[in-house]
């Protein structure tokens, strides 16, 4: 049997390997929600236009929310003869009202029709993932507070550089996620305008009211040509990208969760909630969780690349190519979603050991760079001729295998006859924290201010 939706001219069905390819049903029913929406804000305004009739308009609309609750107990069968989830809510509306249902689709294409679909798939999940996003910053900002004094190594190149706060190095996280909402929050603003009515790519001869469904559906406006309404996809290309950076952010913190949570580094602690067993070795604790955002941000990027490929070759307007837009936009969107909650969940499960970080941020000839600093300030030497003797009292220390507090005075003066034991007031590691005022250094108090700004701004949004 042909196609009832658009089988006029052909006398047979597919293949069952050409229905297999075409269907898109297997993912794109999680648009049925968008879909119904577009569809009654459609119907609405062809009855207001005159279009169909306002008791045609009605026993559709009451149609397409029984398919909605259907659809959303579980009880919809969901056919793959019928393609997609378009056709397959249009189908059921007819086997529940009768050939009315075939006057919907009037001034519509599924090319207008998906394109709107999937914009409000993806301003939906742009929405809740924003939520997300401040929870973990929430998070984040909650720790940052709490151990706005507790040191730690900083490192470049992974070898200990300078001491930092445990704080500090949490509100590094914070700024990064602000920013990641402000590119999904700027993506929205170009996202937010209505393909519906560029029909399949012309325009119609309708005089349907384009502002009227873009209104109804919450866009700012209608896309202004219907060519591009139906043939682009960057705003899931833009989300994508957003996403891509957000889950690279997050991979990162992974990253450093995975070592901290070594016995080697022994930084913090992960609770039996975010960790798990090794069926062999008894006393392993892995940090699964960690790994896995660290791991599902490689499919986020794939996906990402994966639809710029797909979108690289296609003339205007419509091709088929452009139903794999959307098993990597779901994929992307669920795992960053997914890895955001579990991030959060981690945060704040994790329990700093201070002691053990402090020790780390003592080792290293971590304050060699305060060292360096008290002989500009105190001796007035210039910080190139600092930073040498420094390092030749580092290389003395090295050589003895001491730390620089260890040092006496006169080792010291042995380098430089200049110093005094005021030296030893810049050595220490809280001193050294305590001493980064500079804006946005990682002074304790620098990190409270930050850590309560952030609290009131993500407390009024
Ligand atoms: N399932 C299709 C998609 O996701 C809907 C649009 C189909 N359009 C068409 N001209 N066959 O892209």
């Amino acid at each position: 049997m042909s196609n009832q939706m658009w089988g006029g001219r052909f006398a047979s069905g597919p293949d069952a390997i050409m229905e297999e390819i075409n269907a898109s049903i297997g993912f794109d029913y999680r648009l049925a929600k968008q879909d119904i929406a577009g569809s009654k804000a459609h119907v609405a305004m062809l009855a207001k236009q005159g279009i169909v009739s306002a008791a045609d308009a009605e026993t559709i609309s009451k149609g397409l929310d029984e398919v909605g609750a259907e659809i959303e107990s579980g009880a919809f069968a969901f056919s793959r003869a019928l393609e997609d989830i378009h056709m397959n809510v249009e189908s059921r509306l007819a086997e529940k009202i009768g050939p009315t249902a075939g006057r919907l689709h009037t001034a519509r294409s599924r090319n207008d029709q998906v394109a709107v679909d999937f914009r409000l798939w993806v301003r939906d999940t742009i929405d809740e993932l924003d939520g997300q996003l401040a929870d973990l910053q929430a998070a984040l900002v909650e720790k940052a507070e709490k151990y706005a004094e507790a040191v730690m190594p900083g490192f470049t190149h992974l070898q200990s550089a300078q001491p930092v706060t445990f704080g500090h190095h949490l509100l590094a996280y914070v700024e990064m996620i602000a920013r990641d909402r402000g590119r999904f929050r700027d993506a929205r603003v170009r996202l937010n305008e209505c393909p519906l009515g560029a029909a399949a790519l012309a325009g119609t001869s309708f005089p349907i009211d384009r502002f009227a469904t873009a209104q109804a559906l919450g866009f700012d406006r209608p896309t202004a040509n219907s060519l591009d309404s139906v043939s682009d996809r960057d705003f899931a290309l833009e989300t994508l990208s957003a996403a891509a950076i957000a889950a690279t952010h997050l991979s990162r913190f992974a990253e450093e969760i995975v070592l901290w949570t070594t016995p080697q580094f022994g930084f913090i602690a992960l609770s039996d909630k975010f960790t798990t067993g090794s069926s062999i070795m008894p006393q392993k604790r892995n940090p699964d969780a960690a790994e896995l955002v660290r791991g599902k941000s490689g499919r986020v990027i794939g996906d990402l690349a994966g639809l710029l490929i797909v979108m690289k070759g296609l003339p205007l307007a419509y091709s088929k190519d452009m139903q794999e837009d959307k098993e990597g936009c779901f994929d992307s969107l669920q795992s960053l979603s997914l890895c955001v909650a579990a991030m959060a969940g981690m945060v704040r499960d994790m329990t700093p050991k201070l002691e053990k970080m402090k020790a780390a941020a003592g080792s290293g000839y971590s304050t060699a760079t305060d060292l360096a600093d008290w002989l500009v300030r105190a001796l007035n030497l210039p910080f190139r001729q600092a930073h040498h003797v420094t390092g030749r009292i580092v290389a003395l220390a090295s050589q003895s295998g001491k730390e620089l507090e260890q040092l006496t005075l006169a080792d010291m003066q042995g380098v430089e006859p200049a110093i005094t034991s005021e030296v030893f007031n810049v050595l220490g590691v809280e001193k050294s924290v305590r001493s980064r005022l500079s804006y946005g250094g990682t002074a304790p108090q620098n990190v409270l201010e930050q850590a309560r700004g952030w609290k009131q701004r993500l407390a009024s949004k």
